[in-house]
């Protein structure tokens, strides 16, 4: 798949970038700065023609990944226009709000997500993943012992999105509607809680019952 990383420069773009250019897709790096993007897309490995503004990856891919911190999400959603019209979005936004980061904070809207689904409309399908897995170990080989939820309105754009998060070497799972991603997005301030006081690096989630 083509897919845009939008603020695919920073620490998650680059985590999940990694893993599905190593898994064959084709990845494009986004940002607001095409020389930076096309210097992250040759550090990937990838010709810096993959590296672009934001606006050019979102019009060109066949599926986005929105990967900017959430004081930043509005005015990227934005700037890529109707670029993302009949695509899937994948958004990993997680709406924190420094400096209380252990603490739940979440927007009037309800969530990230459906702030996202908000700016965009209902021509892009919003799918909410990967708030709950470190950037750190995604940027390794190692393996990741953290499950990814994934929420959203469209079973289709569900089941794409956990075949992704597959490739990107984790078990991904279906957690209902685009509303639900408040639960996912909440978990990153307690995940960041729990690293916090018990010394962990990269504490995780994972279903049991299977
Ligand atoms: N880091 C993690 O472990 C992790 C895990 C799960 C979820 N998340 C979530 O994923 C998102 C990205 O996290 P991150 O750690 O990768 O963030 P980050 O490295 O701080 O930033 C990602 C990218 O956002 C863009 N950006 C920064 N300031 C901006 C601005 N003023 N306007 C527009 N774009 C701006 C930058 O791209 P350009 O300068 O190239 O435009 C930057 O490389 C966040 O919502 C975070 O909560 C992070």
């Amino acid at each position: 798949m083509k897919i845009a990383i939008l603020g695919g420069t920073g620490s998650l773009g680059k985590g999940l970038a990694s893993r599905w250019i190593k898994a064959g897709h084709d990845v494009l790096i986004g940002s607001r700065d095409l020389p930076k993007a096309q210097e992250i897309a040759v550090q990937l490995g990838l010709e810096s023609s993959s590296g672009m503004l934001n606006i050019d990856a979102a019009k060109i891919c066949e599926i986005a990944c929105l990967t900017v911190p959430f004081a930043h999400q509005e005015s990227t959603l934005i700037s890529i226009d109707d670029g993302l019209q009949n695509k899937i979005m994948i958004d990993a936004t997680v709406p924190l709000m420094p400096p209380k980061v252990m603490r739940v904070q979440l927007p009037e809207i309800g969530s990230a997500a459906l702030n996202a689904q908000s700016i965009l409309g209902e021509q892009t399908t919003v799918v909410s993943a990967f708030q709950n897995i470190s950037a750190e170990l995604l940027q390794t080989d190692a393996e990741i012992d953290c499950d990814v939820l994934v929420a959203g309105d469209f079973l289709d754009a569900r089941n794409t999105v956990i075949e992704l998060a597959a490739d990107a070497g984790l078990t991904g799972w279906h957690a209902g509607p685009l509303c639900n991603s408040v639960a996912a997005e909440a978990l990153t301030s307690i995940l960041i809680a729990i690293n916090k006081k018990h010394s962990l690096a990269h504490s995780g989630i994972k279903i049991t019952g299977h």
